[in-house]
């Protein structure tokens, strides 16, 4: 214990003499949310990188965050605790392969989600996240769209848009691994609980919800809703949180397998404190990229 409490005020000196914040997405380990400035969705994040006047950001959370925040705060150093954090679903889906698919579909828009490359978003018109997802995809004129690389969250989109969304073959597997099964089982343990699932999931297992949403969106309905239990199909970070803000409530997680491993690479605030007293693990965007990669998220800022 007083381990633990050593490391808390190392990093917090640590925090002011580089004048740096700590970002931590949902997911994160309960220490590392109790540590953070700001913990959030990847919108909120992104939100916080480019308005913070800190002069370091330690990026608790997957690559591509870590790279948004570079993008959009080219001043700052923004540290990664854990440099092999990555995200399978952005890997679905490299600079080229958008390229091939843009030249089979020219007269498409095309939206990338997030959980991309840089290079990605450099080859894309608009960026978006799961909870701007639908109004990005409505701000734009093009009836058609290319949405990459989540097609759980394209489908999703589809289903409340007049638009053509083309789909680009890749999911997360953490949310893709939930099935109706499991909603069968959790509804039959929990019949008064409501379900709250985040867009990753199969449209299957979004059709079955009572509410669809980014990880921010569960947390908000969760604290407005009346009701007293909930099953949450997300990542099961987001369990602390919403314990925490709801002491009257209970909440099950929709599968065991709600785990992601790269969210839980960060494992320790001894990462933390390492690359803060170090300065190590800096995530930089390379130039060529940087200009058209920051404006697919820019406009995607402009639109939230
Ligand atoms: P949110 O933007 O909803 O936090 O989602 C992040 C993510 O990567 C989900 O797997």
């Amino acid at each position: 214990m007083e381990n633990f409490k050593q490391t808390v005020d190392r990093i917090r000196d640590l925090k002011k003499q580089r004048q740096a914040i700590i970002l931590a997405h949902n997911y994160q380990l309960p220490e590392i949310q109790d540590i953070a400035d700001f913990v959030g969705d990847s919108l909120g994040l992104s939100q916080q990188a480019a308005k913070t006047d800190a002069k370091v950001i330690v990026f608790c959370g997957v690559d591509f965050m870590a790279e948004t925040a570079a993008l959009l705060s080219p001043d700052k150093k923004v540290l990664l605790p854990a440099p092999d954090a990555g995200c399978p679903l952005a890997e679905t889906i490299t600079a080229e392969d958008l390229r091939a698919k843009k030249r089979e579909h020219p007269k498409a828009a095309v939206v990338c989600y997030i959980n991309s490359s840089a290079a990605v978003k450099a080859e894309s018109d608009i960026c978006c996240t799961s909870s701007n997802a639908l109004r990005v995809v409505e701000s734009l004129h093009q009836e058609e769209i290319l949405f990459v690389p989540d097609a759980n969250l394209g489908q999703w989109v589809a289903s409340q848009t007049s638009k053509k969304i083309i789909l680009w073959d890749g999911c997360c597997i953490t949310h893709h691994r939930v099935n109706t099964e499991d909603v069968k089982r959790v509804r039959h343990l929990h019949p008064d609980g409501l379900l709250l699932v985040h867009p990753e999931c199969r449209p299957e297992v979004a059709a079955l919800a009572d509410f669809v949403g980014s990880t921010a969106g569960i947390l908000k309905f969760a604290q407005q809703s009346k009701a007293k239990k909930f099953i949450i199909g997300t990542e099961m970070g987001i369990l602390h949180r919403i314990q925490q803000e709801n002491p009257d409530k209970t909440f099950y997680l929709l599968s065991p397998g709600l785990v992601c491993p790269n969210m839980k690479r960060t494992a320790s605030l001894a990462m933390v404190e390492a690359v803060l007293r170090d300065m190590s693990n800096q995530v930089t965007v390379p130039d060529e990229i940087r200009g058209r990669a920051l404006a697919a998220v820019e406009r995607m800022l402009s639109v939230s």
